[in-house]
């Protein structure tokens, strides 16, 4: 059996968001973005690969799935995933094809970012296997070529993806703002409300909000303000301040998505009772203790300390809407696991039938 490589990489969620790119095809976006990389206890993806001469083309699997990459028919993600194998063989002169299997933890298209970590994990992983002498800040744009957002996991801590302004991308990627201890009281608290798939993928949703929303064009400085700010706040450890920005930024993008045509809705009865439950919160304790953010999903993440977790959970646990609670912090960014985690065992490729 050829050798197999296993990486583990974890979701962001995002502070300031990426909505709207000024190039589709290499995924670049219009304004800058924030993120927190979440700690892997319950939200990761563990991807292995092999190269093997025994397969005759590349082999994709995702929670068990097999993926159509290879055929010229396949969806845009899936070809995205094609041409990114292709090159980064391409680069370390591998001819054998890849047997390439990856599992979330989490449901995927669920509001939690499923492609984040699946593409940073399959790109950091890649960079390993195939022994490229390869930066962070690169294997970055590769994984942002994969699904924009994923660029922002592969650091741990505090994250920033920079707009750039070149054409070919190679200055628009993410770096570090913070390592975890900078500010390790932070914690992201997941309320799953809905985990099913969403209806409008992302991918989607970019191109029509910038398509036909007409308060798009406020959207890119707003964004880079909140950005600025945040940082800032980040530097200083000012929660208040950051809260502030990060609910702000969360809902100038809703409204964009909300004056797309048709309307792109994913904030749902229970997102919108929680927003309102934030802001109780933060009311009574008199200044901002928690911060609400929603991605392309109903699923509510809010940004608090430790010290005020017992509150949050508190306030959640009184909705009986929230069918799921899922604490995390900041984690490390990707890794290479062991043999023992892969996930292209003997038995694996009994049941699916494969030789490598
Ligand atoms: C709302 O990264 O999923 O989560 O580049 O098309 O794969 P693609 O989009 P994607 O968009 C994420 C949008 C968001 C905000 C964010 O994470 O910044």
């Amino acid at each position: 059996m050829a050798n197999v490589y296993t990486a583990l990489a974890t979701p962001n969620i995002a502070f300031v968001k990426y909505w709207g790119k000024r190039d589709g095809k290499l995924n670049l976006p219009n304004n800058s973005s924030i993120s927190m990389t979440l700690s892997e206890e319950k939200l990761n993806t563990t991807t292995s690969v092999a190269f093997s001469a025994k397969l005759t083309e590349d082999v994709m699997f995702i929670n068990g799935e097999r993926q159509d990459i290879a055929s010229p028919a396949a969806a845009e993600k899936s070809k995205f995933i094609q041409d990114i194998l292709s090159l980064m063989k391409e680069r370390a002169g591998m001819r054998e094809h890849a047997l390439v299997v990856s599992q979330n933890s989490f449901p995927t298209g669920s509001g939690i970012a499923s492609s984040a970590s699946g593409a940073a994990a399959l790109s950091f992983l890649l960079a390993n296997a195939l022994k490229l002498d390869m930066q962070q800040k690169e294997i970055s744009v590769i994984a942002r070529r994969i699904s924009g957002s994923a660029c922002r996991s592969m650091y741990g801590g505090l994250v920033k993806w920079q707009r750039g302004e070149l054409d070919d991308g190679s200055d628009s990627y993410a770096f570090q703002i913070a390592d975890k201890d900078h500010w390790p009281e932070l914690m992201d608290i997941v309320a799953i409300v809905d985990p099913g798939k969403k209806k409008v993928s992302s991918s989607e949703g970019h191109a029509l909000t910038m398509k036909t929303s007409e308060l798009y064009e406020a959207r890119p400085r707003t964004a880079e303000r909140h950005a600025s700010a945040i940082e800032d706040a980040i530097k200083r450890r000012d929660f208040n301040e950051m809260a502030y920005n990060i609910m702000k930024d969360s809902n100038n993008m809703h409204a964009t998505m909300l004056d797309t045509w048709p309307p792109i809705m994913y904030l749902t009865d229970v997102s919108r009772e929680i927003i309102y439950s934030v802001h109780e919160l933060n009311t009574a304790a008199g200044e901002n203790i928690a911060a609400y953010t929603f991605d392309a999903g109903s699923n509510a993440h809010i940004i608090t300390t430790e010290k005020h977790e017992k509150d949050v959970m508190d306030m959640l646990k009184g909705m009986e809407a929230v069918r799921n609670i899922i604490s995390a912090r900041q984690g490390d960014g990707p890794r290479m696991l062991g043999d023992g985690d892969a996930l292209i065992t003997p038995e694996f490729l009994r049941l699916k039938g494969l030789e490598i």
